[in-house]
């Protein structure tokens, strides 16, 4: 999905634009209490926003190793960000522990752990962490059965609006099956004590939406064009500004994040 100029630009763009990724970096960033002189890696650090929210941290002080699968985002990622204490690696995370030498103090992942191999991922991660090492890493409620905001629902209530807009549930379904199995607080608990890690801090985060912000983002994301895949980009964003324009702006759903503080354990 990532894997092309087009959307690792797009994405960029969206990004800077919207309070999305911004925001949830700097609150995952807050959450990992990074200390000068660390050495921290940035899983999945796309075009990178990441990088800096822990480079504020950090200063000139230890390093970071920003990591990416995709050759495009990274590219971009390295034309922003040019501190020499920071590193960048092509590298998918579940072979992190191959190109990734020496012991880290901090893995940060914001907005990606679950598109991994999760078990794999960890496992890589576990080889690398000092100890006593950390792993922070979020989750947006798609994916993700909120533990403080039961209600919250972000995707499936814009897509059921889709599906009440044009009479078809399966618009639903399309995004995500009825079958899929949410993550919850418990499960990931469990994932990672099964994978030496010990959960050490948990805390939820709201983002609130504005409509113009959900169109982009459903854009970029390419959710419209599963729904739709044999409509033409116009036509995709017709119906999607049509749904949206059809929920009160004050009633749009928000997106909770979910937000884990792990530590590695022998
Ligand atoms: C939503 S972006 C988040 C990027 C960045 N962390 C940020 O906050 O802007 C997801 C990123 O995860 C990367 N990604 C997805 N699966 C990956 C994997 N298995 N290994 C490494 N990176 C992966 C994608 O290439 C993409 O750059």
């Amino acid at each position: 999905m990532w894997n092309g100029k087009s959307t690792a630009e797009k994405y960029d763009k969206y990004a800077a634009e919207y309070p999305m990724y911004k925001e949830t970096n700097k609150f995952l960033v807050e959450l990992a209490k990074i200390n000068k002189g660390m050495t921290v890696l940035d899983l999945a650090c796309g075009t990178g926003l990441t990088t800096p929210e822990i480079l504020k941290k950090l200063g000139n002080s230890g390093k970071v190793i920003s990591i990416d699968s995709s050759k495009y985002m990274l590219d971009i990622a390295k034309g922003k960000i040019k501190q020499e204490n920071v590193s960048f690696v092509l590298s998918p995370a579940e072979n992190v522990n191959e190109l990734v030498k020496g012991k880290i103090g901090l893995v940060l992942c914001n907005s990606a752990f679950w598109q991994t191999d999760m078990p794999k991922t960890l496992q890589a991660i576990h080889s690398i962490l000092k100890q006593e090492g950390k792993f922070v890493f979020n989750f947006p409620d798609q994916f993700f059965q909120s533990k403080d905001n039961p209600k919250s629902k972000y995707l499936r209530k814009v897509m059921a609006e889709v599906a009440n807009e044009y009479g078809h549930e399966s618009y639903l379904d399309a995004v995500i099956p009825k079958t899929f199995k949410l993550w919850t607080y418990e499960s990931i608990k469990k994932l990672l004590e099964s994978n030496s890690f010990k959960l050490t801090d948990y805390k939820e985060f709201i983002l609130k939406r504005t409509a113009e912000d959900i169109k982009e983002h459903l854009g970029t994301l390419g959710v419209m064009a599963i729904v739709f895949p044999n409509l033409t980009d116009e036509e995709r964003a017709k119906i999607l500004d049509k749904t949206i324009n059809r929920l009160d702006e004050s009633n749009l759903p928000d997106t909770t994040w979910a937000c884990f503080v792990a530590e590695k354990i022998i």
